[in-house]
């Protein structure tokens, strides 16, 4: 009596175990063409060479693969088989891991924010919140897009890796409390970018089960790609031939053991090597190939290809601001999946849970504000040294369980206006490049925080979202007693009231949607080709000058996407009317 009953539990355990398990193997893409560096030729030869694997790279190099041969560098590991990287509850896994062989590499902009920058196949859309939401058809029509093209770029990308997230209490609360102050009309679940309120896409899948650019590698045609892993490319060579412009021809890059390798574009006039290394990782490797300003790539004893001071600058990050609401009730792990989009250039968002972001130690987590990955809000920005964050990690390992119930409201602005630029610190480029924000420098961009904030105020005041928080609890009172809970988000005025614009400046932190350092019409045309040399563009986020929609990662896929369907086109028309 009893064993077979323990057994008949055990059996239906196992089997929902078994039947709940995420299918992670049946996901992982056998790619033929994917391979270590350290396997590469010393010496080969490609119709186009794309320089960085990730949120763009991946889908450029994928579409060029259909007519012509590719090689694609990524100086990072793959994504498949790591749970960091795949599951929606260890969001910040990956971002806390600080060391060289990490997918992120972390990064402190001279305004005192920390950051992370991606390092592996997939780019940032292995670390990302998974948010997923298109452009306005504004910003389309400002870039200079072709509309009908961007919409099927986007569909191309959202048959692989968009999907419609199951919004549960806590988030389902935030909605209507954004609708009840009016951010309307509810828009329902869309990728579009509508004023109102509305349910965006996200890049898990149902089982929590993250989807990246790397997937939509299975687009390439296996035998005209070459993918290499664990390299990370040096310098891009040009060719100058007497009085004519610099000609890119080819690239040196390094395997994890650090053997160098050469690859080279194949003879031909239409042939060309793409840049698509990130925000960061763009303006530098256009430095470290002697395309920037002279004076700066002098100091560093860079030989000049071409003096283009407009390199590296117009680099901007969209300054986050957030408040966390301590619930009487337990809430939904969640990342970002409603958005309100205001009229007055603030998007407000959030997210809730324990959402794991440390290997050992405790599971208890705040997950996109974790000090852990290095979000600090409870200092202002240059106060957030190594000590203030292992002292914030270890009050929030011992804060109870109950101290986590809650969840984040947070807003960032559109644009943003206030931008700033991008330096070498060396000539490696594993090393990160040194790059200043100035956050809120513009008055425009305060103001919309502050009208940000105070919305998430109303938002959290609304009566649907009054059971998530302790009754009676007024706002100036929310945000002291968090202040004197060992996680702060209260910063310490010198001036006893609470000013809004005061709150914007100390807590501010990243969403990691920094963009520019080669700009369009600064850095490259309308076409991304780099202005003053031949056979060379960037295409990804480094071209932007306003990060596009409420989050940028649709778009930039999409880029990706409509890039290599727009040069292979380009390509066909040249052809055929040489
Ligand atoms: C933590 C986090 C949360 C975010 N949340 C969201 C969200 O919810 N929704 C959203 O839309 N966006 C989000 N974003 C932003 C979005 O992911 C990025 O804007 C986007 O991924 C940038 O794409 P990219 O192609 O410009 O650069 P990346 O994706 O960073 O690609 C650059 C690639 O180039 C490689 N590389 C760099 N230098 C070299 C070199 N020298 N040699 C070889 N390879 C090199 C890098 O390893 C990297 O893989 C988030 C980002 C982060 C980091
Ligand atoms: C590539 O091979 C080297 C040497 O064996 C190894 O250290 C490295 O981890 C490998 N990289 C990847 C991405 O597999
Ligand atoms: C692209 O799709 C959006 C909706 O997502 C629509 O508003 C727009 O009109 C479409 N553009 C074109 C040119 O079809
Ligand atoms: C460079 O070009 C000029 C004019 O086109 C020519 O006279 C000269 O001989 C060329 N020099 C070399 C080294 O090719
Ligand atoms: C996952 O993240 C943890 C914590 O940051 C780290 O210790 C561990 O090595 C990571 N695992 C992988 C497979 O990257
Ligand atoms: C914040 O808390 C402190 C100490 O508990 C108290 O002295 C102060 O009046 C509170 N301020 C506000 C605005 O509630
Ligand atoms: C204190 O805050 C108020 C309200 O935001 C502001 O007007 C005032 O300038 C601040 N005073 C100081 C000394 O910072």
């Amino acid at each position: 009596m009893g064993v077979w009953w323990w057994k008949l539990l055990f059996g239906a355990l196992v089997g929902i175990l078994l039947s709940t398990q995420p299918c992670a193997s049946q996901k992982v893409p056998r790619y033929t063409f994917m391979h270590n560096a350290t396997t590469a030729a010393e010496i080969s030869h490609y119709d186009y060479i794309v320089i960085g694997g990730g949120t763009a790279g991946c889908p450029l190099a994928a579409t060029l693969s259909k007519n012509y041969n590719v090689l694609l560098l990524e100086r990072g590991g793959s994504p498949y088989g790591n749970p960091n990287i795949s599951n929606l509850a260890a969001f910040g896994a990956a971002l806390s891991d600080t060391s060289p062989t990490s997918p992120s590499q972390r990064f402190i902009s001279q305004d005192g924010v920390i950051n992370s920058r991606a390092r592996v196949l997939g780019g940032g859309s292995c670390l990302n919140a998974g948010f997923y939401t298109r452009a306005s058809p504004q910003y389309v029509r400002e870039a200079g897009w072709d509309g009908k093209m961007v919409n099927e770029s986007y569909e191309w990308v959202e048959k692989i890796v968009a999907f419609e997230p199951e919004v549960k209490q806590w988030q389902s609360a935030v909605r209507d409390g954004l609708v009840e102050v009016g951010i309307v009309p509810n828009n329902g679940f869309t990728y579009d970018h509508i004023h109102g309120t509305k349910v965006g896409g996200t890049i898990f899948d149902q089982h929590g089960y993250r989807h990246t650019a790397a997937d939509l590698l299975q687009y390439a045609n296996p035998t005209r790609i070459t993918v290499l892993l664990d390299a990370t490319v040096h310098r891009i060579l040009f060719r100058v031939k007497n009085g004519t412009r610099p000609k890119a021809h080819g690239v040196v890059f390094r395997d994890s053991l650090g053997r160098r390798h050469k690859a080279y574009l194949k003879e031909g006039p239409r042939n060309e090597i793409i840049v698509s290394a990130g925000a960061l990782g763009s303006p530098q490797l256009l430095m470290l190939s002697g395309v920037g300003p002279a004076e700066h790539l002098r100091a560093h004893n860079i030989k000049i290809t071409l003096d283009q001071p407009s390199v590296g600058q117009g680099m901007s990050d969209n300054p986050m601001n957030a408040i966390f609401i301590p619930s009487p009730v337990p809430v939904e792990v969640s990342l970002i999946e409603v958005v309100g989009i205001t009229d007055f250039g603030s998007y407000i968002e959030a997210a809730s849970g324990e959402n794991f972001a440390g290997g050992g130690g405790s599971p208890r987590d705040f997950g996109m504000f974790s000090p852990r990955i290095g979000q600090l809000s409870t200092v202002p920005p240059k106060q957030r040294t190594p000590e203030a964050i292992a002292k914030a990690t270890e009050l929030m390992n011992n804060l109870e369980e109950a101290a986590f119930r809650g969840g984040f409201i947070l807003e960032k602005i559109i644009g943003p206006i206030s931008s700033g630029h991008l330096e070498l610190r060396s000539r490696d480029p594993n090393e990160n490049p040194s790059v200043t924000f100035n956050y809120f420098s513009d008055p425009r961009d305060l103001e919309r925080c502050v009208k940000g904030l105070s919305t998430v105020e109303k938002i959290i005041e609304s009566k649907a979202f009054s059971g998530f928080r302790y009754p009676n609890m007024p706002i100036p009172m929310l945000l002291n007693m968090t202040a004197s809970a060992p996680v702060n988000l209260l910063p310490k005025h010198t001036n006893s009231s609470l000013s809004l614009e005061q709150f914007c400046r100390d807590t501010v932190m990243t969403i990691w949607h920094y963009h520019g350092g080669c700009q369009v019409g600064k850095v490259v045309d309308g076409d991304y080709k780099v202005l003053g040399v031949d056979s060379l563009r960037v295409v990804d986020g480094s071209t932007f000058k306003d990060s596009p929609g409420t989050n940028p990662q649709a778009t930039v896929m999409m880029l990706g996407r409509y890039m290599g369907l727009e040069i292979s086109s380009q390509r066909l028309r040249a052809d055929q009317t040489r």
